[in-house]
């Protein structure tokens, strides 16, 4: 499990010319966000400024971290690029695929039977490439990273929404989807549209029952679920520097939530005592060595509006505990008027389950203050109202937390404890309900709180609090109570009520773990077998994706041409089609199958030339590659926006569509188009779209001499004999048009690896 502290070394080494670069070539002085980001500039040191919020600027990360949801495509194709290892140091964890049901023990047990060939896969895969495998129940992929491979002043990308946690340690930590993690790993640079910044200055210091998750829930009402797009979040002051690196974990974890790029706190006392306590004091010491630049300049946070974008200011103490929800995460109710607003809207008073841990909130310090509310609900001889579960982030924690007798004090008072896993975060949870068409109420300190989120029950209302307030809830089993003012009746008829809960940073005793579930790679994979059945309806090899046939492509059909929003989910459907992540053919039967039809306004219903009949896309497009026939798709405006889910790009690819034709594109989903060797190609009129008929035979023409900047030529040929001709735009650069020559990126890196 050992973090790479030569890699590590390298990239300090590397800090004082970058930074100094940077400074000369910006002409001022920088945030820390800005710092980390001119050190990893893929191209050296700065020669320019970049403008925020405009331009693309290629990045070399250090790390690369992937779930086992989102690691199957990514590491199916990595091994397209025909590398005996990772270029930088990767990991695996297995969190997503573990239901909870019953408790950890049994739950995992059945994990590992249900799952075992995508578990196989990836232990296999991970072993021949040099990768670390966390096996399922080692933790949930943030925890673990931050306990082991987050370092301040590093830069990772992982599969994951909520990669920003690594940021509480002063990484840039940044989710991406998995052909990013392929790109990285297989030794590519790594695109991203240069940040805006916002600075979130805190003063003052918590006291009492607020804590660190109060922080971003607070933030998050001021923001709301979009306010930090496209922006990395910048935290700094005494208040910043009072709070835990495990705090500072969750605030960055939840800046997902306010849709930012990620967020970050700089290197202090408590980032380096956190290394220290997770037994990484090497790079406590490396760290201490440049200091300087693992924060902001002086002059940045003494006039933070001349250097951020926007800047918030928290007096953390005057911070209120906060409730966030229902089905929404920036609804932010502070505890004093949370009540009135349940009552208010008529949300289900009756609590019902409380569920406290994940990747947020499974913190020492976390699992410590929500026992000590446990604790006194047991001596003040209170039985929790509601259901009540505990998620460890990682079996470190958990192992510790159970021989410091906390996970005892859960199971005083009726606590369930989970696997070390995301369960019922991501909706993996089998909740008993005697009907689930009553609405009700639960109480996460998890992170996103959307509707059928954790239970997929509709009915559901879900609210969002740091563990302690849940465990108070859970103890109340009443969301209009009060922990700071209001009494509860005891089990002798007597009015109790709370104290303040009380937390422990880190372990007195230090942390402790007899298996973390750690697999380290093998020294050499060369003889390695990737496993993966034949038969398997899960996972499939990939095939290497044909080039580019030399000449101009004509006689294509029209597949469709979608009418209106057509998002990542319309071309890739999610929910069932998830089990088939890893099996490209299998989960092509589902593209597109969200998009309507043009010429019929319904979704998955096209016509079919070579029969006249109407079906579905998926079907449609098998029988036109069955008969050789290629097809083009049409689009409106903003083509692929959503997900970076690089299955959309991969599904037409792999079912012989040869060009996506649209208004405009979505970029990261362009971007995707372009490495899997697809011509994604827009109108020059957008009015064009109009001229294209549902019988047309389409020609793409100026293929033979395809060079950036230089428009290509689309001919319908409509039923009635007559033609449209008309120029489309693209925006592939040199090296992108190699790529599509070569019929995709990876299939240039087997060459160059060949
Ligand atoms: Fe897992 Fe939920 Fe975190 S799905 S990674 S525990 S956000």
């Amino acid at each position: 499990m050992a973090f790479d502290l030569d890699m590590i070394k390298r990239v300090y080494d590397r800090y004082n010319s970058r930074i100094n670069a940077a400074r000369q070539a910006t002409g001022k002085s920088l945030t820390l966000t800005e710092k980390i980001l001119y050190a990893h500039l893929s191209g050296g040191e700065a020669s320019q400024t970049y403008q925020r919020g405009t331009d693309y600027v290629d990045f070399a990360p250090d790390r690369v971290a992937m779930q086992d949801a989102t690691a199957q495509m990514a590491l199916l194709q990595f091994m397209q690029a025909g590398r005996p290892q990772v270029a930088v140091p990767s990991t695996v964890h297995c969190d997503h695929l573990i239901q909870a049901k019953i408790g950890a023990d049994t739950d995992l047990s059945t994990a590992k039977d249900i799952n075992k060939e995508v578990y196989d896969f990836l232990s296999s895969v991970s072993d021949k490439y040099g990768i670390g495998f966390w096996k399922p129940g080692a933790g949930i992929i943030h925890q673990v990273v931050l306990e082991n491979y987050a370092f301040p002043g590093g830069m990772m990308i992982g599969t994951d929404s909520h990669t920003p946690n690594a940021g509480g340690l002063g990484m840039i930590a940044i989710g991406v989807g998995g052909a990013d993690a392929c790109d990285v790993m297989a030794g590519l640079p790594w695109e991203l549209k240069f940040p805006k910044l916002i600075g979130v200055h805190l003063t003052g210091k918590l006291s009492g029952w607020a804590s660190a998750k109060d922080v971003i829930l607070k933030v998050a009402g001021i923001l709301t679920v979009k306010g930090g797009t496209g922006a990395i979040v910048e935290y700094f002051g005494e208040g910043a520097r009072s709070l835990s690196a495990t705090g500072k974990g969750t605030i960055c974890n939840m800046g997902a939530e306010i849709g930012a790029t990620t967020s970050i706190f700089g290197y202090d006392e408590k980032a380096e005592a956190y290394l220290r306590g997770t037994k990484r004091a090497e790079i406590a010491d490396a760290a201490n060595a440049i200091k300087e630049h693992l924060t902001g300049d002086e002059e940045v946070y003494a006039n933070p509006s001349a250097y951020f974008d926007q800047v918030i200011e928290i007096n953390l103490s005057e911070l209120e505990p906060h409730v966030n929800g229902p089905f929404t995460p920036d609804l932010a109710w502070p505890i004093s008027k949370f009540a009135a607003a349940v009552k208010e809207n008529g949300w289900p008073e009756r609590l019902e389950v409380g569920l406290i841990g994940s990747c947020t909130n499974s913190s020492y310090e976390d699992i410590t203050r929500a026992a000590s509310i446990a604790q006194q609900a047991t001596d003040k001889n209170l039985k929790a109202q509601a259901e009540y579960t505990v998620t460890p982030g990682s079996e470190l924690v958990r192992y510790t937390v159970e021989r410091d007798g906390y996970l005892n004090t859960f199971e005083q008072i009726g606590g369930v404890v989970l696997a070390n896993a995301c369960g019922p975060c991501i909706g993996q949870w089998a909740r008993h309900t005697d009907d689930p068409t009553r609405k009700n109420s639960i109480i996460t300190s998890f992170n996103r709180n959307f509707a059928k989120r954790q239970d997929g029950n509709p009915n559901t209302h879900a609210f969002v609090a740091s563990p302690e307030i849940v465990t108070a809830f859970a103890i109340a089993g009443d969301l209009t109570f009060n922990p700071l003012t209001d009494t509860l009746t005891n089990q002798n008829g007597e009015q109790v009520k709370f104290d303040e809960p009380m937390g422990i940073e880190l372990p007195v005793k230090g942390f402790a773990v007899e298996d973390a579930g750690y697999q380290a790679p093998a020294e050499d994979g060369s003889t390695v077998e990737v496993i993966v059945d034949p038969n398997s309806s899960r996972l499939q090899l990939l095939d290497p994706f044909a080039p580019w046939e030399g000449t101009d492509i004509t006689g294509l059909r029209l597949l469709i041409k979608a009418k209106g929003k057509c998002t990542t989910d319309h071309i890739s459907m999610a929910g069932p089609w998830l089990k088939f992540r890893g099996h490209l053919d299998n989960i092509s039967n589902n593209m597109l199958i969200g998009a309507i039809n043009y010429f019929n306004n319904s979704p998955d219903s096209v016509k079919n030339e070579l029969t006249g009949e109407y079906g579905p896309v998926p079907a449609t497009q098998r029988d036109y590659k069955a008969h050789g026939i290629g097809t083009v798709v049409v689009g409106d405006e903003n083509y692929g926006e959503g997900s970076s889910r690089e299955h959309a790009a991969m599904e037409p690819r792999h079912l012989g569509v040869r060009a996506i034709l649209v208004k405009s594109f979505a970029r990261i989903h362009e971007t995707n188009l372009k490495k899997q060797g697809m011509l994604g190609i827009t109108f020059a009129d957008t009015a064009d779209y109009e001229k294209v008929q549902e019988d047309d035979v389409i020609d793409i023409l100026g293929l033979t001499t395809f060079t950036p900047g230089k428009q290509l030529e689309v001919v319908l040929h409509h039923a009635d004999g007559s033609t449209d001709s008309f120029p489309v735009n693209h925006t592939y650069n040199a090296q992108q048009i190699e790529w599509f020559k070569a019929g995709g990126a990876l299939n240039i890196i087997r060459r160059q690896q060949a």
